[in-house]
């Protein structure tokens, strides 16, 4: 297990610390609770363990591989989303969020885990650091996870829709599934958007959290947090 690191004088890990700690307050006693991944997240992880939250569990269900390295490391049990009758808590970050808790997500590859936990947990908890507060999504690439044989046909449909699609080459994700990242889109109507790209033949997953937004935002700040 990688030691707890120091939020030292970074001034953004500081207010990605401030947000998950003060996420730590939504936890019970011997629940299931789900994790996602990033940074962020890698701070909340830490977190568990050092104040003692990763025997208190009863186990966590984890959106990607790099999370359940971490979680086991800390003894915490880590379980298949489909022997859990019951999910209370999702906690996980954001690339970009509003302040109708409408998120994009998939900067680390792993949307399609995140989007599933999400509509599986009753309370969705998003921690994010101040600057990935926007007026409208868009700023940040909106990622989106395809069947590698369809990669060009959707980048294309893509393209169709005011994009810029880019492959991001190297990656495959943890379901074996090839990224593209549409810059300079600007969303003015996320749901709808989500709903079109989902219907693009080839997509898996859209990384818009629109129609199941987060329930709450904790926002880490220089200072403290803000809840939105
Ligand atoms: C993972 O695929 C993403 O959805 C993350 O939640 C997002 O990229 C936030 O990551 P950081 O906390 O590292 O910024």
């Amino acid at each position: 297990m990688t030691p707890p690191q120091s939020p030292g004088t970074d001034p953004g890990q500081i207010k990605k610390q401030h947000a998950a700690r003060a996420s730590l307050a939504m936890l019970r006693d011997d629940m299931i609770l789900g994790v996602g991944t990033g940074s962020t997240v890698n701070a909340f992880i830490e977190l568990l363990a050092r104040e003692g939250w990763a025997s208190r569990l009863q186990g966590v269900v984890s959106s990607s591989e790099g999370s359940s390295a971490r979680l086991h490391a800390l003894g915490t049990p880590v379980l298949d989303l489909n022997a859990v009758p019951d999910l209370p808590l999702y906690i996980d970050g954001a690339d970009e969020a509003t302040r109708a808790r409408q998120l994009i997500k998939g900067g680390g590859a792993a949307l399609t885990r995140e989007k599933i936990i999400a509509a599986a947990a009753d309370r969705f908890v998003c921690i994010i650091d101040d600057h990935k507060l926007v007026t409208t999504l868009g700023r940040f690439p909106l990622p989106v996870e395809v069947i590698p044989m369809a990669r060009s046909y959707v980048a294309r449909r893509l393209a169709a829709l005011g994009g810029r699609p880019v492959w991001r080459q190297g990656i495959t994700t943890d379901n074996g599934n090839h990224i593209l990242d549409l810059h300079d889109l600007s969303i003015t109507d996320p749901v709808a958007m989500e709903s079109t790209i989902n219907q693009i033949t080839g997509v898996v997953t859209v990384g818009l959290f629109a129609s199941r937004p987060a329930d709450l935002l904790i926002v880490g700040t220089p200072t403290g947090v803000e809840f939105i």
